[in-house]
């Protein structure tokens, strides 16, 4: 057995999203806060599985659907895309994505509904009441006109035979469950509005429709479909094999971790476990709830008008801004107000000022006062040591007991908290220290070199302390450090000071968090939220990019257009010999921020070409993705390193950021596209 199996294991999910619309930074919220779980998780020496995907059946779909003129499936396949092409752009580090009109899903709510007919759980009634299509919530159990709860929408009358679940059969076990793990629901004033809802009574619900036809058929009876909760809810088990690939099940099941939104508690709090129950499978270790992002007062939900997308935020200040602007000023747990302002703010104080220049300075002075190689700690005195590491252990918290303690318990913003203030105390040190006014006197260089190692392994842990919510940040500054490896495979729970590996050679590079002007930057995601807004830029562009100019470098993207009437003839066109490409690895070029050296295999050989997408794309991301290659362009070189080809991606905004060209279907390599 490799090392790899004996990790402890942690399985954490998202909610599975409505493949419905285009998601916001809402949707966006519950994704990077898992993003961030998983990475923290994963720097503690865990094996992690993490599932997000799509939630894809319901009458409200159908709708959406039909309103849009296509069928179901194809509004699923296109909404389920641009979710996971959201999730690559933002580079979450899921490792499953489960779609609900996949076989596997279908085999896995099958075997999990028959085990619970079987146990005696499920018959057949007659169902009335108001139903709520919108969150596909059964509202009363009576005709009489209401609201949903949730959304605010009437709800309408459905009056039908249905199978039922025996929830009240749970009542009294969901009480002691809620009473014996008293962290399964997170945070407790959530566990205390679940157990009265529970001690209040619970009555048996409908978990099949006749009326609704777009959804997963029920085992024995086609002309009922299964209630799309008791579907959803089963993509946690059918995410990771359920029914299908029994060792991987057994391998992660049951999830450490549920994260969702607090208006979704109850199905995860009462019927999941209920639903588990019933088919005698063992129940999650916990649920936390988080609040909500309001915008402009309200949830922020498409449907009110009242969105923000991360994209935009994501191509002006990128996306580590966005997490740390989440994480940071919003206690995870209770709602937060949303703004762009807040946001920008955020950035230039704490990311451009605080971290940002904080390594600038650090790795100038290292160019300029030690010839560019950081400094050996046993040039100095050790007794300089001490002030910054242990003013460092005390803001920071010991992080063996301290800091992973907040990101364990969820708690970003205090963990964030206490990481900033460290940068603070680094800072203060520089100014008291001046390395700039002791090197005005040769004699003080080795004072100026321990002073400098003190800063640079103070970051060190810094990056590593922060890499969970920064992983792209932190990983560029670790390498202008010229630091081996990467941040993510350091262990955030054993960390000690003196750690660092001195003769590094340092390359300041570009600013990492380059301070940004606030209006001229609000505009600038004002006029990307416009674009994607536009009726052509919501569901098709994404994945549709056949005419997208290429991935190039700065200077081949600026390249103009040609005039919008100057048409070519289909000979012009087929000179352009483009193909199905499968990268096969993908690894920054040194000096070069934009810049990715990938190998992609085009069918009858492996080119090495090199892409202006780094700013956008992690290399890791992009390793096994197919994607389309221009396959006879002149070869050139960019910084030295040869291009052989040039792999196509749509420009998107004023930016012109690049998002990759791909395929909904499975496409082989080497295919030509014509
Ligand atoms: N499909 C169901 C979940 C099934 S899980 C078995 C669903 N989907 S959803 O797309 O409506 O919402 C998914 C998640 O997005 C929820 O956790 C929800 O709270 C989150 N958010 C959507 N809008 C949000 C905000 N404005 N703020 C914070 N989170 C929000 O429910």
């Amino acid at each position: 057995m490799s090392n790899a199996d004996n990790r402890p294991r942690f399985y954490l999910t998202t909610p599975i999203y409505y493949a419905n619309a285009r998601p916001h930074v809402g949707s966006a919220y519950t994704t990077l806060v898992a993003d961030t779980v998983a990475r923290f998780k994963r720097m503690q020496g865990y094996d992690v599985a993490f599932l997000t995907g799509t939630d894809e059946h319901g009458e409200n779909i159908a709708r959406a659907a039909a309103k849009a003129g296509v069928s179901p499936r194809q509004h699923v396949d296109r909404y389920s895309a641009v979710f996971r092409n959201l999730w690559n752009e933002l580079g979450i580090s899921y490792t499953h994505f489960i779609r609900t009109t996949s076989l596997e899903h279908l085999r896995a709510v099958r075997r999990l509904l028959l085990r619970a007919r079987d146990a005696g759980y499920v018959y057949k009634g007659f169902y009335q009441g108001r139903y709520c299509v919108y969150d596909n919530l059964y509202v009363s159990d009576s005709t009489d006109p209401i609201d949903c709860p949730v959304c605010g929408r009437p709800a309408e009358v459905v009056s039908e035979e249905n199978y039922f679940f025996k929830l009240s059969a749970f009542q009294e076990r969901l009480l002691q469950l809620y009473e014996s793990q008293p962290d399964f629901i997170r945070p407790a004033f959530r566990r205390n509005e679940v157990q009265r809802f529970v001690e209040a009574g619970l009555r048996d619900i409908s978990v099949s429709r006749k009326t609704v036809k777009w959804g997963l058929p029920w085992p024995d009876d086609p002309e009922h479909v299964v209630y799309v909760w008791y579907d959803a809810l089963t993509s946690y088990l059918s995410g990771i094999g359920y029914g299908d690939d029994e060792l991987q099940w057994e391998k992660y099941w049951p999830a450490q971790l549920h994260l969702i939104g607090k208006e979704i508690i109850r199905f995860h709090c009462v019927y999941w476990p209920a639903f588990l129950m019933a088919a005698d499978e063992p129940l999650p270790k916990g649920v936390f709830a988080h609040g909500w992002l309001l915008f402009e007062q309200q949830k922020m939900s498409k449907s009110k008008g009242n969105v923000a997308y991360a994209e935009p935020i994501a191509r002006t200040v990128g996306v580590d801004a966005l997490r740390y602007y989440l994480l940071r000023d919003v206690p995870f747990g209770q709602d937060g107000n949303f703004s762009h302002d807040a946001l920008l703010t955020r950035y230039n104080s704490d990311l451009a000022n605080g971290l940002g220049n904080l390594a600038s300075r650090t790795l100038a002075m290292i160019e300029q006062y030690c010839g560019g190689v950081v400094p050996n700690p046993s040039a100095g005195t050790s007794t300089l040591a001490m002030p910054l590491r242990n003013g460092i252990w005390e803001v920071a918290g010991n992080p063996e007991a301290n800091l992973p303690g907040y990101y364990n318990q969820l708690d970003f913003s205090r963990a964030l908290e206490s990481i900033w203030r460290s940068i603070s105390h680094v800072d203060h040190y520089l100014v008291e220290k001046k390395p700039w006014a002791l090197a005005k006197d040769s004699a003080n260089q080795a004072q100026i070199e321990a002073v400098l190692y003190e800063a640079a392994e103070a970051l060190r842990i810094i990056l590593i302390l922060s890499h969970p919510v920064l992983p792209r940040a932190t990983q560029r500054i670790w390498e202008q450090f010229g630091w081996q490896g990467r941040v993510e495979d350091q262990r955030i729970d054993r960390l000690d000071w003196g750690q660092l590996n001195s003769g590094s050679t340092v390359t300041k590079g570009e600013a990492v968090f380059p301070r940004v002007e606030h209006t001229e930057t609000l505009e600038k995601i004002a006029a990307m939220e416009q674009e994607i807004l536009k009726p052509q830029g919501t569901p098709a562009t994404p994945s549709a990019p056949a005419a997208a100019p290429a991935a190039q470098p700065a200077a081949a993207a600026a390249t103009p257009p040609p005039a919008p009437n100057a048409k070519i003839g289909i000979d012009d066109f087929s000179k352009v010999e483009m193909r199905v490409g499968q990268v096969k690895s993908a690894e920054r070029v040194a000096g070069a921020d934009k810049l990715l050296k990938v190998m992609v295999d085009v069918g009858d050989e492996v080119r090495q070409i090199v892409a202006g997408i780094a700013t956008v794309y992690q290399p890791e991301q992009l390793v096994g993705r197919k994607v389309v290659v221009v396959v006879n362009l002149q070869p050139r070189k960019l910084r030295g390193v040869e291009s052989n080809g040039m792999i196509v991606a749509a420009s998107v905004g004023p930016e012109g950021k690049p998002v990759l060209a791909g395929f909904l279907e499975d496409v082989p390599v080497g295919s030509r596209l014509k």
